[in-house]
């Protein structure tokens, strides 16, 4: 195993700036004392020791996605890691050990070759249909086109060296190859609740009866049709991926990476169940709970800190001024407004001019017809900042689970408009919860739009219980940014962590689900059954010959 201390240049360098950074700040203090600087010397050292070279892949190109990942290489950086990022968002003001790989920035419509399609039609679109259409047909594409990146191939050819991978989990499993390239350990990361297939992978229980798939719109899964459905597509996913999808990544590692190999790395299969350390995006306070194995940790909320309300100014005053509050609206960052067929846009447009609070809305175009005075439109909204004023009723939205972990955090009580993905599964736990209410696209009309809307706006059950939400959410032993760098710390710590991993990885599904032996059991049964009726036809039959040698005795008795 090779150690992680990769240049002690590099990490006295880091002391030192941390240093100097600590002094400024105990310059503040009125009372500074030695004894105190020392202490602090000391821990700064003391966390020191450890600086790695760490690779972190967000290849998928969805702002949202990075808006939810960005916080870990830059909290890695700042604990002093040389961090370099293969991404496509720039960071405008990034720390000096932090280096961007740029990928090309591509639409996916463009990878698919087609027009952008207005994102509601999704809506109409089964769990299966999403997977071969947008997930696999898109991600597929998405990957190839960071493969094929110029400055991501400029990378790969240089001489690096690194102590641990993080990727994301999202069907760009090609990139996990580097793992096996720099002979590091792999941390695997999701922006979504929950990840079916990596239970498959790393013998974690599948809890088909309380955990739904990812991606599935079940109202009630614990219903007979709930867990079969949920068990069906379990299936059908991990069937397509691994024999399928699994196979095309294969062939982007032949096509785009073998180049920069020294030797045949093994499967994706296998490097993804050998994976150190999945984090997902879930936690047990709002999600379902759930058993979940040492090496996956949940770390929900990690992209949140309380706000320092950093509005801009004309948004701040528009939020303060709002005497009766205000009404949020935003479905998100890949589906547009300014796209609502114009029945269902009108019905948004009646409504909202009705209301006494003031309405912010992020509508992407500039034009906005017959506009109601108390509506403010913006292309683009801080919506954590936002969701942060106390002034904020409700929230809006298309259910994605970001910004529903944004309003949780704040306490908002959310209306939810489920598109695709996982945004309906998150509005019924929503519901579930009683901190907002679902309003199925099709069912959009000015009667169910303004009755919702008064009914959260009105009646403070939803915002006390948003409010309890938001306390339990944030009520944990650390922070989900520090739990996850603890987790992140420790695989390096551990070289890999392998002594986490479960043994059920090397255990065939037969015997990992126990189906040996409950055919021996059977089988006993069967075959004791069997002898008992046997046995039974035996003794009758005996009987009966008894029976029949008696009646024959008496017979000649009588004679
Ligand atoms: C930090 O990582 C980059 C790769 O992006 C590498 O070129 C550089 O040498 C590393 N710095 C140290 C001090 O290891």
């Amino acid at each position: 195993m090779r150690h992680i201390i990769p240049n002690s240049a590099f990490v006295i360098k880091n002391v030192i700036i941390h240093i100097l950074a600590h002094f400024s700040v105990l310059q503040k203090w009125h009372q500074k004392t030695v004894s105190i600087s020392v202490l602090v010397l000391a821990t700064i050292l003391a966390s020191h020791v450890q600086s790695a070279n760490i690779l972190v892949i967000l290849t998928f190109t969805s702002k949202s996605h990075y808006i939810l990942l960005r916080p870990i290489g830059l909290e890695l950086a700042r604990r002093g890691h040389n961090v370099t990022i293969i991404t496509a968002f720039k960071e405008i003001d990034p720390p000096p050990n932090y280096q961007e790989v740029m990928i090309d920035d591509i639409e996916v419509w463009d990878v698919l070759g087609g027009e952008r399609p207005n994102i509601f039609t999704m809506v109409d679109k089964s769990a299966e249909e999403f997977h071969e259409k947008v997930l696999w047909g898109g991600l597929y594409g998405f990957t190839q086109v960071a493969l094929n990146s110029t400055e991501v191939r400029d990378f790969l050819k240089k001489d690096n060296t690194f102590d641990l991978v993080i990727s994301e989990l999202f069907f760009q499993e090609s990139f996990y190859v580097l793992a096996h390239k720099y002979k590091a350990p792999l941390v695997l990361v999701t922006t979504f609740g929950n990840c079916m297939k990596q239970n498959f992978l790393t013998g974690n229980p599948l809890q088909l009866g309380t955990v739904v798939f990812e991606y599935l719109d079940l109202i009630d899964l614990t219903s007979l049709w709930g867990r079969f459905r949920n068990a069906y597509f379990t299936m059908y996913e991990y069937f397509w991926w691994k024999f399928w999808y699994l196979e095309k990544q294969e062939q982007l590692v032949e096509t785009y990476l073998a180049e920069f190999l020294t030797d045949r790395p093994p499967s994706l299969y296998d490097i993804q169940k050998n994976a150190s350390l999945l984090m997902i995006n879930r936690h047990f306070s709002f999600h379902k709970p759930a058993a979940l194995l040492p090496n996956i940790v949940e770390i929900g909320g990690i992209h949140l800190s309380q706000s320092n309300s950093s509005l801009p100014k004309d948004l701040q005053e528009i939020l303060d001024n709002a005497e009766h509050g205000v009404v949020y609206v935003n479905f998100g960052s890949n589906i547009r407004s300014s796209e609502l067929p114009a029945n269902k846009k009108t019905a948004f447009i009646n409504v909202f001019k009705k209301l006494k609070q003031t309405v912010l809305w992020k509508w992407e175009e500039d034009q906005f017809e017959d506009k109601p005075a108390n509506l403010v439109t913006r292309k683009w909204l801080p919506q954590k900042d936002i969701l942060a004023h106390p002034n904020i009723k409700v929230f809006i939205a298309h259910g994605g689970l970001i910004g529903i972990q944004e309003a949780i955090f704040n306490g908002v009580p959310i209306v939810g408009v489920p598109i695709y993905a996982d945004q309906f599964n998150n509005m019924v736990q929503i519901q579930q919860a009683g901190i907002g209410k679902m309003l199925e696209y099709r069912d959009i009309n000015e009667n169910t739009l303004e009755n919702i809307l008064n009914d959260i706006i009105y009646n403070d059950t939803y915002k006390n219980k948003a409010k309890e939400v938001s306390r339990r959410f944030k009520d944990r032993p650390m922070t989900p940014l520090d739990t996850a760098m603890f987790w992140i710390e420790y695989v390096l710590r551990h070289k890999d962590a392998d002594f986490m991993k479960s043994p059920a990885r090397d255990m065939s599904w037969f015997r990992y689900f126990m189906l040996d032996l409950y055919t021996v059991v059977i089988t006993i049964i069967i075959v004791l059954a069997i002898l008992v009726i046997i046995g039974i036809r035996l003794i009758k039959l005996i009987s009966e010959y008894l029976m029949k040698t008696q009646q024959l005795c008496m017979k000649i008795k009588r004679l």
